[in-house]
């Protein structure tokens, strides 16, 4: 008998790839895709504890699938995995005790062990081990679910940032073996994915067993036929080797946009951030990158309202984003984490500066995006096409610099990557006419 799966994520990529691996893992025991928690006969709850707002989503989750629960007199299992789950372990089950299973980011090749648990004892199964067995061992198989796709090959953290709470959440880095990585992405080029982004907490971390780094296993994996694109992200100053800035220059397949988050731009706050490295090392490391490829895009991550952050600290901020010229950018107001360095720091920053902080480096941010997205109008660009647009005959895909680009009439096009010359700025998107189009009237 068919029973439905309904898994809801939350926080970045690496959940989103061990959501789909999830389901991955109770295909063999019947579960199928449900749209919706109602339509569910376990719900899983992959959460995230970057903020404290992230963190509170899940209990209010929580409470609209105890209702749900009860409608069906108990009939639905409830999971709750991912972050917050390997953070609190107990405390959800104190919190919620209609929850059935807890388990962290590394124990979910054991799922179809616990749901038979769950069955079984009626009691509740709380695994948040970090077992010495990697779970990308007993995986099964990727699905790929369109052109573009995911591919774990990093994890966990041993960087210690003074304000987070991955390395305690993830645990210790681990890089997958070479071969496994490329044995998974010849899986899913074999179903037709063209695009592969590569994914770790510090992605560029990754080394392999003879001493290979990261730029060595982009070039094992540009030689795949049939991929066309790698990304990866996301990556760490302190990790971009000079092989890896080599790849940017001599890879094609290689898309020429990186997420190279910084945090700041001010010294003082670098250092309390436990970042290590300096302002001026990561300038260094962006001339070099843009000059191994000179149309690169970076975007960044940056936390405003960090313990002790003046306004000369923050205006830092703001210089650094016009000195590099950012073209993305995800800002967030900084959140004090239980168990992390920086709660702990006195002259935290009050809600109202943070916010007022936040506005500023944002519309600063916007400005810089804005004008990219329009100095792209005219250009001709390869686009991904990997999805149907809200018209018909409309594809929407995704530019080298992940612009979302609209074009119609091309629905035979699915999964292709198409030139197309961009004519027009919409707020969140552009659109585009297909190139070879033009050359036949031409
Ligand atoms: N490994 C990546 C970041 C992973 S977390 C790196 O080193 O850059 C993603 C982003 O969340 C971070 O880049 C940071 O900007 C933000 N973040 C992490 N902890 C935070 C906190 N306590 N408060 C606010 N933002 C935080
Ligand atoms: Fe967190 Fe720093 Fe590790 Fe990134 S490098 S995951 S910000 S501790
Ligand atoms: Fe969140 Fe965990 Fe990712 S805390 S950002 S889901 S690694």
């Amino acid at each position: 008998m068919t029973k439905k799966l309904f898994v809801k994520t939350y926080g970045c990529q690496m959940n989103v790839y061990d959501s789909a691996r999830m389901a991955d893992v109770l295909a063999p025991l019947g579960y199928a895709p449900a749209d919706g928690p109602e339509q569910a006969d376990m719900v899983i709850l992959n959460t995230c504890h970057i903020r404290e707002k992230a963190a509170e989503k899940v209990f209010s989750e929580l409470g609209r699938l105890k209702r749900l629960k009860a409608e069906r007199d108990g009939a639905m299992i409830i999971a709750v995995a991912g972050c917050v789950a390997q953070a609190e372990g107990e405390e959800i089950l104190r919190r919620a005790p209609f929850v059935d299973i807890v388990l962290g980011p590394q124990t979910y090749h054991r799922l179809p062990e616990m749901v038979a648990q769950a069955a079984r004892a009626g009691g509740a199964v709380l695994d948040t081990e970090f077992p010495p067995e990697p779970k990308f061992d007993f995986l099964p198989g990727p699905q790929a679910g369109g052109a573009a796709a995911f591919l774990s090959v990093q994890e966990g953290c041993d960087k210690f940032c003074s304000f987070c709470v991955v390395p305690y959440t993830r645990g210790g880095e681990y890089s997958r073996p070479a071969a496994a990585v490329i044995d998974e992405a010849r899986r899913l080029v074999d179903q037709g994915v063209v695009e592969l982004t590569l994914l770790g907490q510090n992605v560029n971390a990754w080394h392999g067993e003879d001493g290979w780094g990261f730029g060595r296993l982009i070039r094992a994996l540009a030689e795949i036929d049939g991929l066309k694109r790698i990304r990866y992200t996301t990556s760490h100053p302190r990790d971009m080797q000079d092989d890896l800035i080599a790849a940017h220059a001599e890879i094609d397949k290689l898309m020429p946009f990186l997420h190279l988050p910084v945090q700041s731009g001010s010294n003082r706050m670098l250092e309390a951030m436990n970042r290590r490295h300096d302002r001026d090392t990561y300038l260094r490391l962006v001339e070099r990158l843009k000059a191994a490829r000179p149309d690169l895009a970076l975007s960044s991550d940056f936390i405003v309202g960090f313990p002790g952050e003046t306004e000369a600290d923050f205006a830092d901020s703001l210089d650094l984003v016009r000195q590099v010229g950012f073209v993305q950018t995800y800002s967030f107001k900084y959140s004090a984490r239980p168990g992390t360095p920086a709660a702990g720091l006195p002259n935290q920053i009050p809600e109202p500066v943070k916010e007022a902080r936040l506005a500023e480096l944002q519309d600063l941010l916007n400005e810089q995006t804005r004008r990219f997205n329009t100095a792209c109008i005219g250009r001709v660009m390869p686009v991904l096409l990997d999805r149907p647009g809200r018209h018909p005959g409309q594809l929407i895909g995704r530019s080298p610099y992940m612009q979302s680009v609209h074009v119609d009439d091309i629905a035979a096009r699915l999964g292709q990557v198409v030139d197309l010359r961009i004519t027009e700025l919409y707020p969140n998107s552009l659109a585009a006419v297909p190139a070879d189009a033009e050359r036949m009237r031409a």
